[in-house]
């Protein structure tokens, strides 16, 4: 395949030029060697083009390129030449593919083209079902509408995740593909023997994540049914060295309830885990774990939060990340902090 040898130090000024030229093949992998990058062509560069890149290190060579995963800036590739350049922008970049189901925010003034997008992302991504962002995620059981819009109306699904596979029905529980990273950074934190309270648990993708490689005992809570059904389905689909209590009810009335003394506190709600924050840090050992989430536009918020509901146990920030964006200008945050 075409493509384009260019020294290393030059490769970003030339790429964004045959971006502004459309002559990068956006559905094949960049390719790099010591010294040289190489830049898979749509086409050859006419002498107006090369004239531009005003470079004499470079060369049109016959290379192999790697295909790009299915992924969201491939679907607008895909889309290009079908609706207007300004309409693929205009379909938001975040999409989410959840086992064989692809869930879209498509914006109302695409309406009259949603069938056309959901049948591009359909055969473009090979999964079995689009639909269609209805609301945000809402209510206790941070659920949002669903609209079918092509493939098979099934919404269940198996997700696979480091190894780990969810089964789970987009439409009755909550569940993130981009958390993927953070529940493994957690994973890789966690030591065999530990004692740990998932407290909104969802269908597992942290109990399970982390019981698939740690000799530990969790109790996993969640107060939606569904969630609690899947996430034991869950616990059956996978082989987990630890141990999974799974609980169906309120987070608050179980840390009242169970006089429990974990060593690691999971806090994954991020609208409303404020809430439940001093009972949790009660419940954590000496020296115990939280890992908590908000929506913040800054670190300090949360940081404090912990600090006030710690009251005189004394608190150590051992990190803090962005761990996606939730709405402009406001993170999807996580604290972990050691509690003392
Ligand atoms: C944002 S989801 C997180 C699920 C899971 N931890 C994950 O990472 O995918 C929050 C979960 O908390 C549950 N939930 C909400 N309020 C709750 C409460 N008061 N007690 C227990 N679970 C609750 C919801 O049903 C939902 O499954």
């Amino acid at each position: 395949m075409l493509g384009l040898k260019i020294p290393k130090k030059q490769a970003d000024q030339v790429r964004k030029i045959l971006l502004k030229h459309s002559l990068m093949n956006l559905e094949q992998k960049i390719k790099r060697s010591d010294d040289y990058v190489y830049i898979p062509l749509s086409k050859k560069p006419d002498t107006y083009v090369m004239d531009e890149i005003g470079l004499k290190d470079i060369e049109i060579v016959d290379v192999e390129f790697e295909a790009h995963k299915k992924g969201p800036k491939s679907l607008k590739n895909y889309l290009e030449g079908r609706i207007s350049h300004q309409k693929i922008l205009d379909i938001r970049k975040s999409f989410d593919i959840i086992g064989d189901v692809v869930i879209l925010e498509i914006p109302d003034e695409l309406e009259s083209e949603k069938y056309l997008i959901a049948d591009s992302a359909l055969k473009f991504t090979k999964r079995k079902a689009i639909y269609r962002k209805g609301s945000k995620v809402k209510g206790v059981t941070r659920t949002r509408r669903l609209e079918f819009l092509a493939g098979e109306d099934a919404s269940e699904t198996i997700h696979t995740e480091y190894g780990a596979r969810f089964l789970l029905d987009v439409r009755k529980v909550y569940f993130s593909p981009r958390l993927a990273t953070e529940r493994e950074r957690i994973v890789e934190q966690v030591k065999d023997g530990e004692m740990i309270v998932d407290l909104f648990a969802g269908v597992g993708p942290f109990s399970v994540s982390i019981a698939r490689r740690r000799t530990v005992e969790i109790y996993a809570v969640d107060i939606n049914p569904e969630a609690i059904y899947y996430l034991k389905r869950n616990m059956e689909l996978n082989k987990l060295q630890g141990k999974i209590n799974p609980v169906l009810g309120d987070a608050e009335k179980f840390l009242e309830t169970e006089n429990i003394r974990a060593d690691r506190i999971i806090m994954n709600l991020p609208g409303t885990a404020c809430k439940y924050l001093e009972h949790a840090i009660s419940s954590l050992k000496k020296g115990g774990i939280l890992h908590y989430y908000e929506f913040s536009s800054d670190f300090n918020t949360p940081v404090e939060r912990i600090k006030e509901a710690a009251g005189a146990r004394k608190v150590i920030i051992q990190g803090k990340r962005k761990v996606k964006s939730s709405s402009p200008g406001k993170w999807h945050m996580g604290i972990d902090a050691v509690i003392n």
